[in-house]
């Protein structure tokens, strides 16, 4: 617990949840998840920082892919990352009033779920998705993302754990404002 608020959980006593602060692009979980675009082609932000640390190797295998439709993911190696895949999902550009991007957001966090899980693999990091040049509002988009993953880890063994790695200190505490909230109406249990 950081200070009073939780940075751990754990869904049907198997799936553990956990904030970090931190850089995704250090992270030795299976997959790191990048926060991409449609294009697959890079961008800033998080996509930015992970073709810069995996090296020109992974634009080459992006290049091959063919784009990725908003709400969904598609994987690729890690390259020189510590990480040995990464799961590129496209969350949606935040449209205020428009109900289909937190289906959109869900679904670009459940997509990177399911691919982890086909390829069997342990763990898996998150960064916040479309909380960035995408203006998805913070408190928002982590109640979205928390109870997509909850959701999953309760129905799924593997991943067994899903990290989400937050950029800075006031990222962690909105995460872990809306986890304190879901852990004290008992939809997933206290690490
Ligand atoms: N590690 C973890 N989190 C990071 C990192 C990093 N190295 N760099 C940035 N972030 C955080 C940001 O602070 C934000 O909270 O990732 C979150 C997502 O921000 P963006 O990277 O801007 O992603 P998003 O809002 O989904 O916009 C995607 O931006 O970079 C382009 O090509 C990308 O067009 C796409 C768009």
């Amino acid at each position: 617990m950081q200070g009073n608020l939780p940075t751990r959980a754990i869904m049907n006593g198997q799936v553990a949840l956990e904030l970090i602060e931190g850089d995704i692009t250090v992270q030795a979980t299976d997959a790191i998840v990048n926060a991409a675009n449609s294009s697959l082609l890079g961008g800033g932000g998080v996509d930015g920082a992970i073709h810069r640390a995996a090296g020109p190797d992974l634009l080459r295998e992006t290049r091959q892919l063919g784009g990725c439709q908003t709400g969904d993911a598609k994987m690729t190696r890690g390259y020189k990352l510590p990480a040995r895949y990464v799961i590129h999902a496209v969350g949606p550009i935040y449209q205020y009033a428009d109900p289909g991007v937190a289906t959109l957001l869900a679904s670009a966090y459940r997509r990177s779920l399911e691919l982890a899980t086909e390829q069997q693999l342990n763990s898996i990091a998150f960064p916040s998705i479309s909380t960035g040049a995408y203006g998805y509002p913070l408190a928002e988009a982590a109640s979205v993302a928390l109870r997509t993953v909850i959701e999953y880890g309760r129905e799924h063994a593997r991943p067994a754990l899903i990290r989400f790695v937050l950029f800075n200190q006031s990222i962690l505490q909105e995460y872990q404002q809306v986890l304190l909230g879901f852990l004290q109406k008992n939809w997933v249990d206290p690490a």
